[in-house]
């Protein structure tokens, strides 16, 4: 019998993660299944207790459900406390353990794949709800220079950067970035959903300019501003790509080669 995992959320019909982990199993010979479970809205932690009585031993979570997540859990690692998100949890120990890979595999897929450097840089991170709170604390630790969140309700920016160390962190409102330029421009809004992008003044990207969008598979609003004003681009795909390989790691104890599956979710 195949040892059982699962990605649960709500939606989920059009999740990239059976794909990424069956691959990953294949590629390092882990004997695995990886199930889609769409929770309802109002039955996370039933979902959970159900794929545990079945003999689950892990799940991702995603899209409503991280800070669910983040209260299921009976213990969590250090990240997943600072993001109050858990978009992996571990099922085989007592209490169920939950982690954020979500921060740690933006960092992979600016530094790695991507080869930035982020120690000095200027960054704006767009948004201030779940996304954003998921990446913020290694953001943070990244070692830049300049850390602005930016958001259209200011407030909540504000109580989100309230919970990390002052730091490099600063909080303004998108009517306020006229005259700032950065380094890196990382999208966490959901705005490209709805096809949308907050009002960003010219000059906002720095020669040599990186626009993020953490959103993957479409070409947001967002990347189409950043282009024309010339920025270099990416979607959101090698930071879902690194985040599955780090709870593969945390589940099975082996690190997946990455770039292979990266390169093959991007061609499909
Ligand atoms: P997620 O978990 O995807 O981050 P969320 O917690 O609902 O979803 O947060 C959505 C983020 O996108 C918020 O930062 C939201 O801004 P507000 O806090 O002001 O609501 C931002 N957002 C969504 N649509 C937007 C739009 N059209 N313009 C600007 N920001 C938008």
């Amino acid at each position: 019998m195949p040892d059982r995992y699962a990605v649960i959320g709500n939606p989920v019909a059009h999740s990239k993660s059976p794909w990424i982990h069956a691959q990953f199993a294949r590629a390092t010979g882990q004997d695995i299944e990886y199930l889609r479970i769409e929770a309802p809205l109002d039955g996370f932690a039933r979902t959970v207790d159900e794929l545990r009585a079945a003999g689950g031993r892990g799940a991702n979570v995603t899209l409503p459900f991280k800070e669910q997540a983040f209260r299921y859990c009976g213990a969590l690692s250090a990240r997943a406390q600072q993001a109050r998100a858990v978009n992996t949890l571990l099922l085989e120990r007592g209490a169920a353990y939950g982690d954020n890979t979500d921060g740690a595999g933006l960092l992979r897929d600016l530094t790695v794949n991507l080869g930035r450097t982020l120690a000095g840089e200027r960054v704006l991170l767009m948004g201030a709800g779940g996304a954003a709170q998921g990446v913020l604390g290694p953001l943070v630790a990244s070692g830049v220079a300049r850390l602005v969140i930016a958001n259209r309700t200011p407030e909540r920016a504000r109580s989100l950067a309230a919970r990390f160390p002052a730091g490099p962190l600063e909080v303004c409102g998108y009517d306020e970035l006229a005259g700032q330029s950065f380094d890196l421009v990382i999208n966490a809004t959901s705005a490209g959903l709805t096809g949308s992008l907050p009002a960003l003044p010219d000059g906002l990207f720095r020669a040599g300019a990186l626009a993020y969008d953490m959103l993957y598979g479409s070409d947001t609003a967002f990347l189409a501003f950043a282009r024309a004003a010339g920025a270099a681009t990416s979607d959101g795909s090698g930071m879902l790509v690194e985040q599955a390989a780090e709870s593969f790691y945390l589940w099975r104890g082996v690190r997946p080669a990455t770039a292979g599956v990266l390169a093959a979710l991007r061609a499909a």
